[in-house]
């Protein structure tokens, strides 16, 4: 089905579990912007054609400077929404005709690499209406309560925590969106599983990180140090 694809950059949320009083995709790692690695990570990809970025209404003009100061070439930034789901909504919103297929990434996760997205990309065939990497949960889970007092030991078999970019012909994720009450769901895949598509995942990558806590950013400027070092 897909050749190449859109990729649409998700970069309006606020990061409050970071603690850092700037807005997540504007903390600086290794000299710039989280949102500048993940953008380049998703641009440098063979089978994505053009980004458009999603940040918050204030922060439109200083995601535009500092893309272009990294040297990433952007379709658009457009202003977000309150929820993850409504910024992608609006990331949607500025597509072409043109656009049949969407790779959805999250600022959030700055070392996606080229292969990864271009493997996600790639493997959106017929009869799947979203592809997304991911990773076989590896630590043992436990059901508790907000005390801490554990219910049950969770079975993992079977068990994958998914990552980004996911991967849509856009119709569906457009659809999906419009018909699926999305609050409470924190991806798109779930969208488009609640609307009856069937969703594929692909193996993911240890790296591809996502910056939630101040220690995922040390994390982050350790896996940057090593792959500027040719390490990773
Ligand atoms: O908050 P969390 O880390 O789960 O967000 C995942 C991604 O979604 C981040 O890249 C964040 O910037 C983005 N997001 C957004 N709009 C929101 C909330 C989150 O673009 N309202």
């Amino acid at each position: 089905m897909s050749g190449a694809a859109l990729g649409l950059l998700v970069a309006a949320g606020a990061g409050e579990r970071l603690g850092v009083g700037v807005a997540k995709a504007f903390v600086e790692v290794a000299g710039q912007p989280l949102l500048a690695h993940a953008a380049r990570a998703l641009a440098s990809a063979e089978r994505i054609d053009a980004l458009v970025v999603v940040v918050a209404g204030e922060d439109v003009e200083r995601a535009g400077k500092a893309l272009a100061e990294a040297g990433v070439q952007v379709r658009a930034v457009v202003q977000g929404g309150v929820e993850r789901h409504e910024s992608v909504a609006r990331g949607l919103e500025a597509l072409g005709a043109d656009d049949s297929v969407v790779a959805v990434h999250d600022a959030a996760r700055p070392l996606a690499t080229s292969a990864l997205v271009s493997r996600t990309v790639g493997a959106l065939v017929d009869p799947w209406a979203a592809v997304a990497p991911a990773l076989p949960v590896v630590d043992t889970l436990k059901l508790a309560d907000d005390a801490g007092r554990v219910i049950r030991t969770v079975d993992r078999r079977g068990v994958w925590a998914v990552q980004t970019p996911q991967v849509f012909p856009v119709d569906v994720l457009r659809s999906a969106h419009a018909r699926i009450d999305a609050r409470g769901l924190t991806d798109d895949l779930a969208l488009v599983e609640r609307a009856g598509g069937r969703v594929r995942l692909v193996e993911g990558e240890h790296t591809n990180v996502k910056v939630t806590y101040p220690d995922d950013l040390e994390l982050v400027a350790a896996l940057l140090a090593a792959r500027a070092g040719g390490q990773r």
